[in-house]
């Protein structure tokens, strides 16, 4: 039998299979390289770290704390600003054989549409944009949690670059199904859902808040059930459009993404499990690939957004 077709088309960026390392885990993919045995060619993309205009040092420590089969993080957006990853860093890691994509992230709509400028003259193969950010001039509210401003964000980042936009929504909305038709008329050519639920953890002991940022967000197992339910409602958004969705959130099996296909993900993410193995999402790969084959089809895009009523 022939090996079942494992490449998707995302949103205009060809993947060699579905599988993309998530914004945040990761790094700028550099300590991957040092890691014995790892193969880029084994996943279809990396999203980069989430990176700004100019260099930020992030949040206070502590910065992550672990819960209940999950973490909380408040990194705070840690990076060496978008045109230190531009000329330093891309030119370094270019070369491996998989796709990367720059995820932004801004304090204002100018920020992030400057950014994008930047990351526009540059290799990555799309941007993927980071609407859970504080919105400096509306008192720190996210962007994402307002689908004009939203919508804006959207718009800049289009102005900002001809290179294919994702749009990574937040669970943190009444409905994310407003935020996506507001992205989506505004010109996203994908999604990424779910980005982390916020969350707080208290020390009882001390009488503190775990987190030197009290708040963080939460990822990993415990979000699962949650995120696979806001992709099926994007996923009836963005079908009709053809815009693909990547699905994220608590994957950590090759059982845990094909829910994540069934329910209309064309691509899906791993960020929180590769804390735990990095050569998480070669392995959820060869799991697709295996249960397509058990199944008697010939691609993974025969599987997306195929959930029935039971
Ligand atoms: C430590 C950490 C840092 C993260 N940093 C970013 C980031 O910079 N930009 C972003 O869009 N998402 C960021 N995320 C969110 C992840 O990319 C992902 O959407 C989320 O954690 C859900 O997937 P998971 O449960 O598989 O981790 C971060 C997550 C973690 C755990």
């Amino acid at each position: 039998m022939s090996k079942p077709d494992l490449a998707v088309d995302f949103a205009g960026i060809p993947l060699l299979n579905p599988i993309v390392l998530l914004s945040g885990c990761i790094g700028f993919g550099e300590d991957l390289e040092r890691l014995h045995g790892f193969d880029f060619s084994s996943v279809g993309a990396l999203c980069l770290k989430g990176t700004t205009l100019t260099p930020r040092l992030g949040n206070p420590p502590p910065r992550v704390a672990e819960t209940p089969a999950g973490m909380l993080n408040a990194i705070g957006l840690q990076n060496p600003g978008a045109k230190h990853v531009v000329e330093k860093i891309l030119p370094r890691i270019g070369h491996w054989p998989t796709q990367l994509i720059a995820n932004i992230a801004g304090s204002t709509v100018a920020e992030y549409e400057e950014v994008a400028r930047v990351f526009d003259d540059s290799s990555v193969a799309g941007i993927e944009i980071n609407i859970s950010c504080p919105n400096v001039k509306e008192g720190g509210a996210a962007f994402g949690s307002d689908p004009i401003v939203a919508a804006q964000v959207v718009e800049a980042v289009r102005r900002g670059t001809t290179k294919p936009v994702i749009t990574k929504l937040s669970p943190n909305v009444t409905d994310i199904r407003t935020v996506a038709r507001a992205v989506l008329e505004a010109g996203t050519d994908g999604f990424s859902a779910i980005n982390t639920l916020m969350g707080m953890a208290v020390d009882v002991a001390k009488g503190q808040a775990v987190l030197g940022n009290f708040q963080g967000g939460l990822s990993g197992p415990a979000i699962k059930p949650v995120a696979l339910l806001q992709v099926w409602r994007v996923y009836e958004v963005a079908k009709p459009h053809g815009i693909p969705i990547m699905g994220q959130g608590g994957i950590a099996s090759s059982d845990d993404a094909l829910e994540f296909i069934l329910a209309g993900s064309t691509a899906v993410g791993v960020g929180t499990a590769l804390f735990k193995n990095p050569h998480l999402g070669g392995e959820i790969a060869q799991g697709i690939e295996e249960h397509i084959i058990k199944s008697g089809l010939d691609s993974v895009t025969a599987l997306t957004g195929t959930l029935q009523a039971r």
